[in-house]
């Protein structure tokens, strides 16, 4: 047996359609109306948006096996090879202006931190915004996406991509040095059905905290993941690359950053450096929301 056949997923793993899902899911939103499960797909994102724009409700989600054009950030593509990830995308309809999106991000960030840490004692962090990194590389990303309706939001989509099962030959060459997965963190393999029913569970709590009004909370939690504070880190915006200390996320959900001249900017998005020396990788924590 070679370790490639070693971490392969165990046949009688269950998979991803609707039946399985629902089984044992403690949700009483989201994956609860519709759920659209796809063998193979271009994105799960598009077909989501497409959903909620033909009125798909809050709660619906949308799960396939494979992606053949998964969407990073960016404009990235999301490697999405079959039966060994999540690929999974969310429709909600939160009653929060547009001006607080940035909120969610942070939202979605947490709650998917918190599912992968109820797996195992991984060394995680939240990288700003919301890619989840394990030992430092990323082993989940998230794509939220917004449709406006005059003042207010119509509906967002978050996209969730999980590396759960790949092993590391499999990945392509090029993100091997920065990407992990749940299994080459860890050694063994995991059950794709009960992290998504995780992931399920942890984001109904915490955007039920986020349209309860505790944004705070998220916040908290966020920057306990995050360690970022303090630090000095360089972000490459779309039109420019900002530098300085991180000096907090403020109640809308931007990045504080306090450039070298002084001068504090509030940052909504970007890509982050680190150029600091890493803090020690986080202890184990047992999952800290308790809403
Ligand atoms: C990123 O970190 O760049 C975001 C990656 C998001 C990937 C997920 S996989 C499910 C959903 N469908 C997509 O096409 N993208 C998101």
């Amino acid at each position: 047996m070679t370790m490639n056949d070693a971490l392969l997923p165990d046949p009688k793993e269950s998979g991803l359609t609707p039946a399985e899902i629902r089984q044992g899911l403690k949700t009483s939103l989201l994956g609860r109306g519709r759920i659209d499960y796809f063998p193979a797909i271009d994105s799960t994102n598009l077909h989501a948006r497409r959903i909620a724009d033909e009125g798909a409700p809050e709660g619906s989600i949308v799960v396939a096996d494979a992606q053949h054009a998964g969407k990073g950030r960016r404009g990235r593509t999301w490697f999405s090879p079959p039966g060994r990830g999540i690929y999974l995308s969310i429709v909600l309809r939160p009653r929060i202006p547009p001006a607080e999106a940035p909120r969610l991000v942070l939202t979605a960030a947490v709650a998917a931190a918190e599912a992968l840490l109820a797996q195992a004692a991984l060394p995680l962090s939240v990288k700003w915004p919301n890619d989840i990194l394990i030992g430092g590389k990323k082993a989940a990303g998230i794509l939220m996406e917004m449709r406006l309706a005059g003042e207010r939001i119509s509906h967002v989509v978050i996209g969730l991509g999980v590396n759960v099962n790949t092993p590391a030959e499999e990945m392509p060459p090029e993100i091997r040095p920065i990407a992990t997965s749940l299994c080459v963190a860890t050694g063994r393999t995991f059950s794709r059905v009960a992290l998504l029913r995780s992931l399920l569970e942890q984001l109904e709590q915490w955007y039920g905290l986020l349209q309860m009004g505790h944004f705070e909370r998220i916040r908290k939690r966020w920057l306990e993941l995050a360690r970022i504070v303090g630090r000095r880190v360089t972000i490459a915006g779309v039109d420019c690359t900002y530098a300085g200390e991180v000096v907090d996320i403020d109640p809308t959900g931007f990045l504080i950053l306090k450039s070298p001249d002084g001068t504090a900017q509030r940052i909504l998005a970007g890509d982050v450096s680190m150029i600091d020396t890493p803090y020690p990788p986080p202890g184990p924590k047992a999952p800290g929301n308790s809403s």
